[in-house]
């Protein structure tokens, strides 16, 4: 009898125990900068699936569009030796978290869930460290997007720009008809989304790749850059004094409530129009920014995950398996305003924008025009990437001349490097 207790204690303490490293409920604290309408319902779904599963979410939000501010705020927790369970991290920065060595080996989920099949190659790249799967995509966002009111047009007698000609055309029209045509987030961030949609638009995807993928000096301060920065100049004049520090998603709301004409962004300002209920093609018109109906400037948002205590680890790695699969793909990507990263995914839910930016997708990595977004930390390492918007910003908000700016642009790259 004594021995059967002692064995029944063993169990006891074992399916407690072993439970909690095993598959039992835990927490995860989730690091992230999707605070506007657009991206809190898109991650409230996330949010749902794990709470579904037993599991706690603790929600570590820092506020500020990009995620520069989040990215400070990691920093500060990690070297205090207290990073949380997952942090939206992307890109080449995915390596350098990697090099830390506080970064969980997810390769059991990806086998498991067959992420290497689902997954573009190159897009499960980015996410492994050595071969081994270290964070998890969610999305694919495309850039160089600009997003209308096309009653604001009508009024105006405008019709929506293909060029930057006719953008110019435009924008006077608007003007004259006592509108806003350009609703400008002053943040460094959004000026180099706009910075790098006009590189593209201007000078086409060879100079783009020259310029903002491998940072080559002589191309940043070639004649073609001074065009690049003269058309960014150009934007200002078009732009209202209540620009300078305005978030992008209050740019957007100027938009959706008709005191714009439009606003250059990536397709995270369509979730903000879906979530105040408007409709693509009857409210809102989304179009390729001009010049850049072939070009897809992307932007993959991941989740890294840190190393946690054992009693968490199922639920890190229940909210890792949940971002691929179908379900939250196809509703996350639905609110958010980009598309599934997940290949084979049905179009049929998908409206209208998010089935051209489909559609371009594939078509601009056929053709050699889908290129990683610079602004968005796709493309360079940190530093250059600082050095490429410091420049702009500079140039962008004092008087001096695009000559000047674009030798500044090369010079503070090159010390960068
Ligand atoms: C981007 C991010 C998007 C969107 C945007 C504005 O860097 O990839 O998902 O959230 O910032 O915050």
């Amino acid at each position: 009898m004594r021995i059967f207790k002692c064995v029944l204690f063993v169990l006891i303490i074992f399916s407690i125990f072993g439970c909690q490293g095993k598959g039992g409920p835990g927490e995860v604290e989730v690091l992230h900068w999707w605070t506007s309408g657009g991206e809190a319902a898109s991650l409230a779904v996330l949010k749902q699936l794990l709470e579904a599963e037993g599991h706690t979410w603790k929600d570590f939000a820092v506020a500020g569009g990009g995620g520069d501010q989040a990215m400070t705020v990691l920093k500060s927790r990690a070297v205090a030796g207290n990073p949380p369970a997952a942090a939206q991290v992307k890109g080449p920065q995915i390596q350098l978290w990697g090099d830390e060595g506080v970064l969980t080996n997810l390769d059991d989920v990806a086998k498991a869930e067959n992420w290497d099949a689902i997954l573009p190659k190159v897009v499960a790249d980015i996410m492994k460290y050595k071969g081994n799967y270290v964070a998890v995509p969610v999305n694919v966002h495309r850039i160089n997007w600009m997003w209308c009111n096309p009653a604001v047009f009508e009024k105006a007698g405008a019709t929506i720009p293909t060029t930057w000609e006719e953008f110019e055309t435009a924008c006077q029209k608007i003007q004259a008809a006592g509108l806003i045509p350009v609703a400008w987030g002053g943040q460094p961030w959004q000026e180099a989304t706009v910075f790098e949609t006009i590189v593209a638009g201007v000078s086409g995807t060879d100079f783009y790749k020259k310029t903002m993928v491998q940072a080559d000096p002589a191309a940043l301060e070639s004649d073609t850059m001074v065009k690049v920065l003269n058309t960014l100049k150009m934007i200002k004049q078009y732009t209202d004094p209540g620009a300078p520090g305005r978030d992008w998603n209050l740019a957007t709301a100027m938009v959706i409530k008709g005191e714009a004409g439009m606003q250059f962004m990536g397709d995270w300002a369509k979730g903000e129009f879906t979530a105040a209920g408007k409709t693509p093609d009857v409210d809102y018109v989304a179009a390729p920014a001009p010049g850049t109906a072939k070009q897809f400037l992307f932007n993959i948002d991941s989740f890294i995950m840190f190393k946690v205590a054992k009693k968490n680890e199922a639920a890190q790695k229940a909210m890792a398996r949940l971002i691929l699969q179908p379900k939250f793909q196809e509703v996350f990507n639905i609110n958010k305003g980009s598309i599934p990263v997940r290949m084979g995914m049905s179009e049929e839910p998908f409206d209208a924008p998010a089935r051209l930016a489909m559609k371009d997708f594939s078509e601009s990595s056929r053709s050699g025009d889908l290129v990683p977004s610079m602004a968005h930390e796709m493309a360079v390492m940190p530093a250059i990437r600082g050095a490429i918007m410091d420049a702009v910003t500079n140039f962008y908000n004092s008087d001096m001349t695009a000559e000047a700016a674009a030798k500044q642009l090369a010079t503070a790259v090159k010390a960068a490097m």
